[in-house]
């Protein structure tokens, strides 16, 4: 089932770290290598020794002793996947401020290849709001954080805490090796963001833009196992997992960015709000104020997505955005065609939900070969997991 993948155990103190030992045996008969992480107090529960005999590769604790140290930046390239069963309190809490006072942290933090989390802990510490701000803090960074059993707890009591299964584990395995296959080998370009046309030194004309539905959709390629490039413009949302980002400031920048790229993408997703207009000329010194009005003469820019629909070669699809107030529907199927494009994302404006800055998006999408896929207005991640699942459905056919 595993066969060939390579997997690192990060184990930290929980008594729920009798369950790891289960785990690394699972992982093994399934055909997994597999090294082991712990962190010193996780040794007062579960010995080194267990775990370095079932995984048959040497423990690692420390980040270095007197003869060596670990290379923990390349541990977190050598797996392909983290998992860290079980997470305790200590551990989640240092994980989302960026701690590393141990070799587990170390290669957390240095690693590259996707994180499983699987906390454990008793109920009231589950509860409190410092331990969910730490688990909504790691989840934004791209890692997956498995829910926790409701039964009985180390303390006597019933209730939340108790860390996933070992089965449980394997299946989210099973799933994310499966999910992070579909789109290996694939080479992805997407932007996202607005663009910022500078007027002189100190103003820009630009758009609501937060760039967060392009990053999304960024992220979600990734996940699927597409090497991805994200050309994004100024935004303050940060991206997570193994991205390729450029940043970028103006319509101009953006577009000599992608060109470059898009030769070599096979999926190409243009999701930025690129300004259609920048001034004429750009201020040296900062404009004075003067009359009661000005005006400001502006350049239209060049259409990134038109240009990429004017290089497409067979087998690299396009997908472009349309962010329609009036006649969406037939403003988006008229962008469709006029820029030679596979797919169009028709962004509601009408939406009361989904607004520029808000996490929550409506979409319908249109493909050439005259298809209309209507989805509820939902979270943005959840928005980008349809765009994308439709364009292998599309790319399959
Ligand atoms: N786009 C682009 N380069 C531009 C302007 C837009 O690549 N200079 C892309 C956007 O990224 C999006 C699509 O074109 O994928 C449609 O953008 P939208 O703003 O909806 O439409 P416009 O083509 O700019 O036309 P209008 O503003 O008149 O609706």
């Amino acid at each position: 089932m595993f066969s060939g993948k390579k997997i690192l155990l990060g184990v930290t103190g929980s008594i729920a770290a009798y369950k790891a030992i289960l785990l690394v045996r699972l992982l093994i008969k399934a055909g997994a290598e597999v090294k082991v992480i712990q962190t010193p107090s996780s040794r007062d529960f579960v010995s080194s020794l267990t775990f370095s005999t079932l995984s048959k590769n040497k423990v690692l604790t420390d980040l270095f002793d007197e003869a060596s140290w670990s290379n923990h930046v390349m541990l977190g390239r050598w797996a392909d996947v983290m998992i860290i069963a079980p997470a305790s309190c200590n551990t989640l809490s240092k994980m989302a401020g960026g701690q590393c006072d141990n070799l587990l942290l170390a290669v957390y933090l240095s690693a590259t290849c996707p994180v499983i989390v699987a906390p454990a802990m008793d109920e009231d510490m589950w509860r409190h709001p410092a331990t969910q701000f730490n688990l909504s803090k790691i989840s934004s960074y791209g890692n997956i954080v498995l829910p926790v059993n409701k039964g009985e707890l180390a303390s006597g009591l019933i209730g939340d805490g108790r860390m996933a299964e070992p089965e449980d584990i394997i299946r989210c395995l099973q799933n994310f090796f499966s999910y992070g296959n579909q789109l290996k080998g694939e080479i992805a370009l997407v932007n996202a963001g607005p663009t910022h046309e500078a007027i002189d030194p100190v103003r820009f004309i630009s758009n609501h833009s937060s760039g967060k539905m392009g990053i999304a959709i960024a992220e979600e390629l990734a996940k699927k196992g597409a090497s991805v490039t994200l050309v994004l413009g100024p935004s303050s949302i940060p991206v997570s997992g193994n991205i390729n980002t450029i940043k970028v400031t103006s319509a101009e920048e953006m577009y000599n960015t992608c060109v470059g790229y898009i030769p070599h993408a096979s999926i190409i997703i243009m999701a930025a709000a690129v300004a259609d207009y920048t001034p004429l000329t750009i201020g040296k010194e900062k404009i004075k104020k003067a009359d009661d009005t000005l005006v400001l003469d502006l350049k239209k820019t060049k259409d990134i997505l038109k240009e990429a629909g004017k290089i497409k070669k067979t087998g690299q699809t396009l997908v472009g955005f349309a962010l329609e107030t009036n006649n969406e529907k037939i403003n988006a199927q008229k962008k469709l065609v006029e820029k030679n494009v596979d797919m169009i994302v028709l962004n509601t404006h009408n939406d009361k939900n989904a607004a520029f800055k808000s996490g929550i998006n409506k979409i319908t999408i249109f493909d050439k070969r005259g298809n209309e896929y209507n989805f509820e207005a939902k979270p943005k991640k959840e928005v980008a997991r349809d765009i994308i699942n439709t364009i292998i459905q599309y790319r399959n056919v």
